[in-house]
């Protein structure tokens, strides 16, 4: 059966090819966007699905947008919190806005998001969130204090609700993508970034649809006894 699914951060990169693995799973989905309503509009075009321009940052922005969402498309069963930026710095350089910009929006939409939509999961009975974390969240990386820190917390959060969810048939997990071929990752000097690829057994970047597959796998209605876990799709980068 189809859902209607929200993917924040769902216009480009790992969220789009979320939001199109989504759409061709059946399901209605709001792609949300920050801030370029260019490619929003050219990802609107293309793919038909519909998007939201908001910051995820935002707890009322959040309210204002569910409750549309809810009255364009219906009631929300799948909740993809995967919008995200990076501030990359040493810490010795890293004035309190980089830190507070990515805590606020990588960690605290992921509540903004889920405060929003939980009410009506629990009353309905089911729910798939998946949280899109990162290896960095699990091994550090330097140069991202701010990142790594936000990142950390998506698993400590996923764990915690999915233990509250579990018995209103609303599971929680996370992702853990490695470095995915996205704008964000090919943002990294390219001096480094072929350091950190050379650490990547696979040898490659990952591909944006590999980690939509893996949402895929968890939102599935009969995938009801996973919940609290995090997926790793990293090309073997960290193991654990
Ligand atoms: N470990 C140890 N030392 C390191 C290091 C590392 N990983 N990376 C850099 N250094 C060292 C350098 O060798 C250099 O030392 P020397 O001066 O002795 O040569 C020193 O630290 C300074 O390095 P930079 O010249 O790179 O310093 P900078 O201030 O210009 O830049 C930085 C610092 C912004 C952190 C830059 O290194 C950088 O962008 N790093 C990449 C961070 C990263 O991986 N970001 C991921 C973004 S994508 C993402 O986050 C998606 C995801 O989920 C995976």
């Amino acid at each position: 059966m189809g859902h209607v699914a929200i993917v924040t951060g769902g216009t480009r990169g790992i969220g789009e090819a979320i939001s199109v693995a989504l759409r061709d799973a059946g399901h209605t989905v709001a792609a949300t966007y920050a801030g370029n309503a260019e490619a929003a509009k050219r990802f609107e075009e293309r793919s038909g699905i519909r998007t939201y321009k908001f910051d995820v940052s935002d707890f009322e922005a959040c309210q204002g947008a569910v409750d549309r969402i809810t009255k364009d498309l219906g009631p929300v069963g799948i909740l993809v919190n995967n919008a995200g930026i990076t501030r990359d710095g040493t810490m010795h350089r890293m004035s309190f806005d980089r830190w507070n910009a990515v805590l606020q929006t990588n960690l605290s939409s992921c509540f903004n998001m889920a405060r929003c939509v939980i009410d009506g999961m629990r009353e309905r009975g089911f729910g798939r969130i998946v949280n899109i974390g990162s290896v960095n969240g699990q091994a550090g990386q330097y140069g991202q204090v701010n990142y790594a820190a936000a990142k950390s917390g998506i698993h400590g959060f996923t764990k915690a609700l999915a233990q509250e969810g579990a018995a209103r048939g609303i599971t929680v997990n996370a992702i853990a993508p490695g470095y995915i071929d996205t704008d964000m990752v090919r943002a990294v000097p390219e001096k480094v970034l072929e350091k950190i690829i050379a650490t990547i057994p696979v040898g490659r970047l990952g591909h944006a649809s590999e980690i939509a597959k893996g949402v895929l796998f968890l939102v599935d209605e009969d995938m009801g006894f996973m919940t609290g876990s995090t997926l790793s799709i990293n090309g073997g980068q960290h193991m654990y």
